[in-house]
């Protein structure tokens, strides 16, 4: 069965178990993952698109959420799965997870027949509902004992609200021999009687340490040469997205050969976190004039108002040497500079005030008495 395969050990097919280069302050994660005793090599499969070759084909795979995942094996080796809502923001392996516990529970033979997988492209109204998918329900499939037919619905929450009426019934009726798995950004866009009659598993955004844990295994995978600060950049650009980190990887590597930060910066377009910092750290130290020049040779570079303020909180967050209470002040400024932006007052004028305030905060009042 399909389980037994994702149980052999660590072989070889290019993805080495060298902990070193992802970074001394990644190393625990990186390090128990290797040594886990399922762990084994990425599958290479044959699309030529990084995202899709790296998508884990069995749960074991899957980074990050480890206790949801676990459930997920617990029911892939038992059966019965219930119907359920998997939640969370973009590319934290949502869609992968249901479609790797559809292929462990059915094993590869059954699942072209017994798994209707519907996603946001797919039409989905009421009239697919009301025939595509009750057809499917119908159908006769034979199936490995306390196995069921699974219906994936990706991306439900772009479902018109009367197509998830219309499954209600549906669901019901025919449970005893179909499931539902729905994949959605907000389970709350779920109607609730949909909500109602299934498990909600919540995913959460995957740390820093877990995607370069996968970044850095692809690499190898890959051949890919990179530097440690090309990963770091890679991570802080995505934020948690996997897909958008893997998609980054791929096209710094195709267009420059080579996985550097700099390179990395140019693909995303976005500031270099670098100069970013140096800038919040002239307004801490109250040079205006420095912190006003950075800002400005960024605004040369062509970036808009929401890249840098955006990047300005990214670094703000994590900065060395803040105060608790500085960082907070500098979060709270930095928040009210985006409203502004947001609100249309994308010019330099703004920036520039905000930048202003920000040198404010470490200032002694004494100054500004005239
Ligand atoms: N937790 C994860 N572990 C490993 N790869 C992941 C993970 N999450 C996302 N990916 C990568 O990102 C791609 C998109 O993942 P997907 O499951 O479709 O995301 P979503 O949560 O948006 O449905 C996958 O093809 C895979 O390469
Ligand atoms: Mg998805």
């Amino acid at each position: 069965m399909a389980t037994a395969e994702s149980s052999k050990a660590s072989g070889s097919n290019g993805i080495s178990s060298n902990a070193t280069s992802a970074g001394t302050t990644y190393e625990l994660p990186w390090y128990i993952y290797i040594n886990h005793p399922l762990s084994k090599p990425i599958k290479l499969t044959q699309s030529p698109h990084r995202v899709e070759k790296y998508r884990p084909t069995y749960l074991n795979d899957i980074v990050g959420n480890s206790e949801t995942i676990s459930r997920l094996q617990i029911i892939a080796k038992d059966g019965n799965m219930p119907h359920m809502i998997i939640s969370g923001t973009p590319g934290i392996g949502k869609t992968t997870s249901i479609l790797c516990l559809a292929r462990q529970l059915l094993g590869p033979n059954v699942y072209k027949e017994a798994v209707l997988e519907l996603n946001a492209s797919d039409e989905r109204g009421i009239d697919v509902v009301r025939n595509r998918i009750k057809g499917f329900a119908q159908k006769k499939v034979t199936l490995p004992p306390g196995r069921h037919k699974i219906v994936i619905l990706d991306e439900a929450d772009s479902m018109t609200s009367g197509a998830q009426q219309a499954l209600r019934r549906t669901m019901e009726i025919y449970s005893n021999s179909t499931r539902f798995a729905f994949a959605c950004n907000q389970a709350n866009k779920i109607i609730e009687p949909l909500q109602s009659r299934c498990a909600i598993l919540r995913y959460a955004r995957l740390t820093d340490a877990q995607v370069v844990l996968r970044l850095t295994q692809i690499c190898k995978a890959e051949n890919v040469q990179y530097s440690d600060e090309g990963i770091a950049a890679l991570v802080f650009s995505a934020e948690g997205d996997m897909r958008q980190a893997i998609n980054n990887l791929q096209s710094t590597w195709a267009g420059f050969g080579f996985v550097g930060g700099e390179e990395v910066f140019r693909v995303v377009d976005s500031p270099h976190p670098v100069k970013v910092q140096s800038m919040l750290k002239a307004c801490w130290e109250g040079k205006v004039d420095a912190a006003l020049e950075l800002l400005q040779e960024l605004w040369g570079l062509g970036y808009s108002s929401h890249d840098v303020v955006s990047t300005m909180f990214k670094v703000a967050k994590t900065m060395p040497g803040l105060s608790e209470h500085a960082r907070l002040e500098f979060v709270r400024e930095i928040g009210f500079l985006h409203m502004r932006i947001l609100e249309g007052l994308q010019t330099l004028l703004q920036l520039s005030g905000g930048v202003a305030r920000l040198c404010r905060i470490n200032m002694k009042e004494d100054d500004f008495v005239v």
